[in-house]
């Protein structure tokens, strides 16, 4: 588990060293940023499976992203099958999110990143930038929730190497009863960072390990060629290899958690929360790294969790609110009826026999 881990860690660190990082090239980072664009999550209770199929989704709006390389996000590198779709929902209680994004299906198990992966990131803190996940300036050796406050960033991250398709991952018993972020089923993990250096799984950190810590998503993928459903893993690889089609993932989370170390964004209904996606692909079946790590956005982009305003688009509808209250009102009718003939039947039943409780 910590292996992995820590080798995602380098992979990003790798990936977030290479070059951006020094000076040289902050001079020419330039992020045409989709500030406009907002993902709506609408209040729509009941409407979600989380199984990795998509129908569910389908009378929902989303927004399609272009997905360019992270660290250098210029569209003649764009990813070659094309724009990702990003859709979010939420039912007052959990938010839920999915994406959909082109690719031949490629799965070689237990080896991540010869398949997708993808991963969330969240706004924390208010000084936590997109740009270095957060942006703290201290050095792995000197980050710590002190030295970085402010610049918390919350991720999900999901490398489908061992997981099977339409099987729900990410919390569970055996790892939340150890209080971290962990998910030795699936590695659909829960973690937070500073910066690309400084990141752990949720209840881990530089100096202290905190087992207060929960991994509060769950989530699942799904290819278009996988043609049944109830896969164990002994079906693997689920497809033939570089079948077209599309992967899709579906994930949620509670709005809040009880999160009390910094380590996950809440979500408030009503409010605007600031997040992004990073996809990973073994582009023409070489092993992804580094450079291999795209995203949707250089910038944040933002995420409003909306309110139920059913209230507001009932009231017009004049007819329902009349069916609704002459129902009610003959309903009340006939209850208040039958208490009346009740009542009047228990008064008139004068010998009611009392049976004492220890002769039961
Ligand atoms: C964010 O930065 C501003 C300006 O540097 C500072 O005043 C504020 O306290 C910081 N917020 C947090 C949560 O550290
Ligand atoms: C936190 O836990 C991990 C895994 O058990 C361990 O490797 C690490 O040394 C711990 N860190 C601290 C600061 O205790
Ligand atoms: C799938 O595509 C990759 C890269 O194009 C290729 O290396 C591999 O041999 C293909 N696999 C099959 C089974 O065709
Ligand atoms: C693939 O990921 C593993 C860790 O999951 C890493 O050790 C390896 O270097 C990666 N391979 C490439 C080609 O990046």
């Amino acid at each position: 588990m910590l292996g992995r881990v820590s080798s995602l860690v380098t992979i990003l660190i790798f990936a977030q060293t290479g070059i951006l990082y020094s000076h040289h090239e902050a001079a020419h980072w330039s992020c045409d940023s989709n500030a406009d664009t907002h993902v709506q999550a609408h209040f729509n209770p009941g409407r979600i499976t989380l199984d990795g199929q998509v129908d569910d989704w389908k009378d929902m709006d989303g927004s399609a992203f272009s997905v360019l390389p992270a660290l250098d996000p210029d569209a003649d590198k764009a990813y070659n099958g094309g724009k990702m779709t990003v859709k979010a929902s939420h039912d007052g209680k959990d938010v839920f999110f999915m994406l959909q994004v082109d690719g031949d299906y490629t799965y070689s198990e237990g080896y991540s990143n010869k398949t997708a992966s993808v991963a969330l990131m969240f706004q924390i803190g208010e000084n936590a930038s997109y740009h270095r996940m957060g942006g703290c300036e201290e050095e792995p050796d000197t980050c710590t929730s002190k030295s970085c406050k402010g610049h918390e960033v919350d991720l999900m991250h999901f490398s489908i190497g061992k997981a099977i398709p339409g099987r729900l991952y990410g919390g569970n018993l055996l790892d939340n009863s150890e209080g971290n972020g962990g998910d030795r089923f699936g590695h659909l993990v829960d973690l937070y960072c500073w910066n690309p250096h400084c990141r752990y799984l949720d209840g881990y950190g530089p100096s202290v390990n905190d087992t207060s810590a929960q991994n509060d998503w769950k989530g699942t993928w799904w290819h278009s060629s996988l043609t049944h459903s109830g896969f164990i893993k002994d079906d693997s690889p689920y497809s033939s290899s570089n079948q077209s089609g599309a992967y899709y993932f579906e994930f949620s989370r509670p709005l809040r958690t009880m999160d009390r170390l910094q380590q996950d964004a809440q979500f408030t209904i009503g409010k605007t929360s600031k997040m992004s996606v990073a996809f990973w692909y073994p582009e023409n079946g070489k092993p992804w790294h580094g450079s291999g790590h795209f995203s949707i956005s250089c910038d944040w982009i933002l995420l409003d969790i909306l309110a139920d305003s059913s209230e507001l688009t009932k009231v017009p509808q004049r007819s329902s609110w009349d069916a609704a209250t002459a129902f009610s009102l003959l309903f009340s009718v006939v209850a208040f009826c039958i208490s009346i003939f009740v009542g009047h039947r228990v008064s008139r039943t004068k010998n009611i026999p009392f049976t004492p409780m220890s002769n039961l």
